[in-house]
């Protein structure tokens, strides 16, 4: 029931800062969004405000309270770059919250989550589920480099425990936040665990490689480009196969954004 709760909101920008190096965390008061969103969902945001952009951007919805909701976010290209010169007081609309969710329902086994860049913002929502209802979580968390590391302190906060790994070796692992998993994987130590991945498409097509060799279950969320983000335009579209041999496109921003990595054909 995609659209049972959906929300059109003006609003005010209430906080917009730099995170980490051309990152951002945005928040801003949207009490019916805050109050149906689920983890994995997302909100289409219309960033006009003296910017002339037509088209909305989407973004997952990164924390709630009951008021409030918040997004962190990376400069990207035109859109995400005057979404964040945008002041404390200045107007956005926010379309949602959109989209399925991650599912953990009865699922009381360890989770892992794997986090690439920006990515890892999909995954914050799922994390505070998953905490609040006592199940252990690691949390692994990929960037180029220490300057652009997101939510430590966030996922440590919950109980969530952390590994990083850079690209350059500043913090962490040297290397990719795949080898990291291969590593916890082959130990084993983990009581038939679950993984959820967010972030670039060859990494979780990577994740995917692995996880499908050692019999894990694993769900992505899916950031393909969108245009309306209502199932109409078909813009988003994700290879899945339906049969031996099927395929069949579907909607990251309906049917998805979260999809078992099983069901997708990375290689298409
Ligand atoms: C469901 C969903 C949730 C998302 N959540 C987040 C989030 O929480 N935080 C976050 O930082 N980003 C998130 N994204 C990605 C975000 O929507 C894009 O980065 C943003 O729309 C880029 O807008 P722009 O105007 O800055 O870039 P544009 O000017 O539109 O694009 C600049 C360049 O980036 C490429 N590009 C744009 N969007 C994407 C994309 N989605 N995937 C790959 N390449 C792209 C374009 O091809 C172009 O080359 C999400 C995307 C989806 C679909
Ligand atoms: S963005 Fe238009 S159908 Fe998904």
């Amino acid at each position: 029931m995609p659209y049972m709760y959906t929300y059109d909101t003006y609003t005010t920008i209430l906080s917009n800062e730099r995170v980490a190096e051309d990152h951002y965390l945005l928040r801003c008061e949207c009490i019916d969004i805050a109050q149906h969103a689920e983890p994995g969902q997302f909100i289409h945001v219309l960033i006009s405000y003296g910017t002339g952009l037509l088209l909305r951007r989407p973004f997952t919805i990164y924390t709630v309270d009951d008021r409030h909701i918040t997004m962190l976010y990376q400069i990207i290209g035109e859109g995400t770059r005057r979404l964040s010169e945008l002041p404390r007081g200045a107007s956005i609309q926010v379309l949602g919250p959109l989209g399925n969710t991650f599912d953990i329902v009865g699922n009381p086994n360890p989770a892992i989550l794997v986090g690439g860049g920006a990515g890892i913002a999909s995954l914050m929502l799922l994390a505070v589920s998953l905490r609040t209802q006592g199940i252990e979580t690691l949390g692994l968390i990929g960037a180029q480099h220490s300057e652009r590391l997101l939510s430590v302190d966030d996922l440590e906060g919950i109980g969530v425990s952390v590994h990083i790994a850079t690209d350059d070796g500043s913090v962490g692992h040297h290397g990719f936040v795949i080898d990291v998993l291969i590593d916890i994987l082959h130990k084993n130590d983990l009581n038939h665990p679950t993984i959820y991945a967010c972030g670039p498409h060859g990494m979780l097509a990577a994740v995917s490689k692995i996880t499908s060799e050692f019999g894990v279950p694993t769900q992505v969320a899916m950031e393909n480009r969108m245009g309306c983000a209502m199932g109409v335009c078909l813009g988003c579209v994700c290879p899945i196969r339906i049969g031996d041999n099927q395929i069949e496109y579907q909607r990251v921003c309906t049917e998805g954004p979260v999809f078992n990595a099983t069901e997708i054909a990375w290689e298409i």
